[in-house]
């Protein structure tokens, strides 16, 4: 073994656990976390949502709950996402404006407690609407400008409840701008807007849509303004545009089949970016632990320093608790 360049051996680093740890590059801590939860209607509910096993939707009192052990472990922030009665649902996602949906409810009862949580809320019409598209419709055609009016006012009924960020997921053009310009003449200028910058159609997302009920609703597909899983340059561009257009933070989703997408972003722009670590995501390797093919824990960890490696500087995914508690334990 005279052949080795320079005596160079790359395993020398790698011997003893203290010298792998003194070379790691990349490390997930809690602060990297943001913990998405669903809300249901009543009280004392925990309903398990099927493809997802530990996820469950939550009535607002679990809600609370929830976001206390949150705060507890240290989870910087929450994402919410109701659960619409279908009997609230109809064509134009008029819910989503009730000052007193479930998600403002929620806001309301969690703000109460003046946590160390930021609160998160999707801005997109799908929770609400009938037909279980993001936008309004019109025959065939989700509507882009009309649908950013109504989510500019989805957008203040959220800030005015309390949410810390609002996360419009919608990919409509223009979004972004007109939001930013309604908080601000409302007067909440401190409201800070994460993007779904590159948000891909995506088959990922199937577990979700179960979550919130959409998926026996959903008419057709959302091709006409989610992103072709085939682009990256687009990604560019949508993320370019949210800039420039006011956005605090941008995101991509899915997470782990769109890391390339993460890196590129991180890179050309050095803003925030966050990767949605989706519900299928979260499926895969629950249900392969489950069968016994893969070790859930590790999995889990190796996925999300992943998302770390590919620059993100945090991660929205259902694992949050469960990462939180063991690092809280010292893993
Ligand atoms: C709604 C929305 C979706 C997700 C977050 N916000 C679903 C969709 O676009 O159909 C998916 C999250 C997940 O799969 O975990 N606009």
């Amino acid at each position: 073994m005279d052949k080795l360049l320079g005596g160079i051996r790359m395993r020398r680093n790698r011997q003893t656990d203290w010298s792998r740890r003194l070379v790691r590059e990349n490390v997930v801590t809690v602060d990297d976390l943001i913990w998405p939860i669903f809300l249901v209607d009543g009280e004392r509910v925990r309903q398990p949502v099927a493809s997802m096993p530990d996820v469950y939707r939550l009535s607002v009192d679990e809600a609370v709950r929830e976001a206390e052990r949150a705060a507890d472990l240290g989870i910087p922030a929450m994402a919410l996402f109701p659960f619409t009665d279908p009997a609230l649902r109809d064509e134009a996602g008029s819910e989503a404006l009730n000052s007193n949906n479930l998600t403002c409810r929620a806001l309301r009862a969690i703000k109460a407690k003046g946590l160390n949580l930021g609160l998160m809320t999707d801005v997109a019409l799908d929770p609400y609407t009938s037909h279980g598209h993001d936008g309004l419709m019109e025959g065939e055609t989700i509507l882009n400008d009309e649908t950013v009016d109504q989510l500019c006012r989805q957008a203040l009924v959220q800030a005015e409840a309390g949410s810390d960020v609002i996360a419009p997921s919608d990919m409509m053009d223009g979004r972004i701008g007109a939001i930013r310009e309604s908080l601000d003449s409302q007067g909440f200028r401190g409201t800070q807007i994460m993007a779904y910058s590159a948000k891909y159609a995506s088959a990922f997302y199937g577990p979700f849509r179960d979550a919130v009920g959409s998926s026996g609703t959903l008419k057709g597909n959302k091709l006409t303004y989610q992103m072709d899983p085939a682009n990256t340059d687009e990604a560019l561009r949508e993320a370019e545009l949210d800039i420039a257009e006011g956005a605090d933070m941008i995101m991509v989703k899915p997470g782990m089949p769109y890391l390339d997408i993460v890196r590129r972003l991180k890179d050309a722009f050095r803003v925030p970016t966050y990767a949605y670590q989706v519900s299928g995501e979260y499926a895969m390797i629950r249900a392969a632990a489950a069968n016994g093919w893969l070790d859930d824990e590790r999995a889990m960890f190796e996925s999300l320093l992943a998302f770390k490696r590919a620059g993100a500087d945090g991660i929205l995914t259902y694992f949050a608790p469960k990462v939180a508690e063991m690092l809280a334990r010292g893993k």
